[in-house]
Order: C-alpha cells, then sequence, then structure tokens
C-alpha cells in the first residue's frame, strides 16, 4: 500500500501504456489529482481525471501540452511514454524508425522537462521517467533503441544536477522486459512471470516521487523481475 497523494497533483505521459496506465490507476487510487498527456482521447472518458490531448510530434506541440499541464500544481511527473523497435541491425534499420525511436525516447522526453522542469521545482516535486536495461546492456539488434534510452539517462544525470539543492529531484527506473500484452505476443515461448508486473513497476515509480522520497536525485534504478 504507498502513501497518500491526496492533496498532490500528478502528470503522467503516455498515459495510455501499459505502463503508463497502471501508474495513473495507482496514482488515482492513492488519492492523488492526475492530468495526463495523451496522443487521443480516451474511448471512454475517465471521471474526475484531466486529460490533455496533443500529437507530441513537435516541439512547439510539446510546449503547449506542458503549458496546459502547468496550469494546476506540478507536484510529480511520470514520463511513461517510449517506444520499442528491435531486431534490427544497425544497416537495416530504416532512417524513420530510428529518428522515430529518438524523438520518442530521448527527444520529446528532453522537451517535456524543458516544459515542466519549472513547475516541478516550484512545487519541490520528483520527475520518475522509465528507461531501459537494454541501454546499460546492449543486445545485437537494439542499437538505436539502446542509444535513445542512453540518451534518456544522461539527461536524468545532467537533469539531476541541475535540481540539486531545488528540493525537487528526477530519477528513473530501467525494467528490462515489462509484462505487457504486447510483449506476450511477441514472445509467446517465454514465461511472463520472470517479467516485471506492470503494477509492481508503478509501485516502484510512485515511491520515488512520493513526498517522503527524499534525498533520492539522479538514481538510475535496474528493474530486472526475476530475468
Ligand atoms: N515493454 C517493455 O518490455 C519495456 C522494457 C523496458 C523499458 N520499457 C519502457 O517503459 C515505458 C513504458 O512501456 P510500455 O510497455 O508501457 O509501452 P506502451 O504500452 O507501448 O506505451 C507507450 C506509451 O507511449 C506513448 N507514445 C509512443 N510514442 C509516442 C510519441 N511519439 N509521442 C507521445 N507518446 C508516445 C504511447 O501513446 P499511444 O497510446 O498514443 O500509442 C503509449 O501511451 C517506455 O518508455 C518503454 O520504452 C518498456
Amino acid at each position: 500500500m504507498s502513501e497518500s497523494w491526496s492533496g498532490l497533483r500528478a502528470v503522467v505521459v503516455g498515459a495510455q501504456g501499459t505502463v503508463g496506465g497502471a501508474i495513473t490507476r495507482a496514482l488515482r487510487e492513492s488519492g492523488a489529482r492526475v492530468a495526463t498527456m495523451v496522443r487521443k482521447p480516451y474511448v471512454d472518458p475517465v471521471p474526475g481525471l484531466e486529460v490533455i490531448v496533443s500529437p507530441l510530434a513537435d516541439p512547439l506541440q510539446v510546449r503547449e501540452a506542458c503549458r496546459q499541464a502547468a496550469q494546476g500544481p506540478v507536484d510529480a511527473l511520470f514520463i511513461a511514454s517510449g517506444a520499442y523497435a528491435g531486431g534490427k541491425v544497425i544497416d537495416a534499420t530504416p532512417p524513420d524508425v530510428f529518428e522515430h525511436l529518438l524523438w520518442t525516447n530521448a527527444r520529446l522526453p528532453f522537451y517535456l522537462l524543458q516544459g515542466l522542469l519549472g513547475p516541478l521545482r516550484e512545487r519541490k516535486g520528483r520527475a520518475v521517467l522509465i528507461g531501459a536495461l537494454a541501454a546499460e546492456e546492449p543486445r545485437s539488434g537494439q542499437a538505436a533503441y539502446a542509444m535513445a534510452k542512453s540518451a534518456l539517462h544522461s539527461m536524468v544525470r545532467s537533469a539531476a544536477r541541475e535540481l540539486q539543492g531545488s528540493g525537487a529531484a528526477i530519477n528513473a527506473l530501467m525494467p528490462s522486459v515489462i509484462d505487457t500484452p504486447a510483449n506476450r505476443l511477441a514472445m509467446p515461448q517465454a514465461d511472463p512471470a520472470l517479467w516485471v508486473s506492470p503494477a509492481r513497476l508503478a509501485e516502484l515509480a510512485l515511491s520515488l516521487a512520493a513526498p517522503s522520497a527524499t534525498g533520492l536525485q539522479g538514481a538510475l534504478i535496474p528493474v530486472r523481475g526475476g530475468l
């Protein structure tokens, strides 16, 4: 059971994904006000949820979505958006795939921080980003993804130095493989019990962003599940 988030407001990016959805649910169950930044409206509106819809496809769109998100206090920011495309060696990776991975996993999070670190500082809030263990332990066919997530990890370390002494903090979780519908479909022979549960990852993300999580700054935390 996580601590109460009553009276706090969190922004979740990638909230319609598996992990972002789990983070959003956990926050709401803990009493937080939640604003989600999503690319398309919810099919079934969620009562009480603030929803910012934006394609998030270029820096100006991201800046505008951040402006909307900062209409209220930002006590916590969760960046759970991301994209994966693996299995192709460097010489077989199409430029559009490479650019998409760089945008989604590195450049978009940079512009999100650019738009929301100020409001986060004002509240002495905490940002939690979802990186990937694959960037620290890359395999063949993962160069583009690993490169993009490495950039995200470096950005977290650097942003942590910028936040030092401000009362605000930024940290990242680096999961191995998450138990998602997409992974179950892609790896039918694997044992999902060895993977990271989205609910557990959400619990960890909330514990890093909770008001009581003092003293942690610039941490990149591996989350391996049973692998
Ligand atoms: N799945 C894994 O095994 C695994 C392992 C290690 C790390 N991770 C990382 O964990 C995070 C969450 O993964 P997940 O499995 O929950 O992924 P997911 O279910 O595919 O969700 C990804 C979310 O990111 C959003 N998104 C994708 N491209 C975007 C873009 N260009 N602009 C804005 N939003 C975009 C998606 O929006 P739409 O809903 O609009 O498509 C979706 O909400 C990601 O950062 C991922 O890289 C995942």
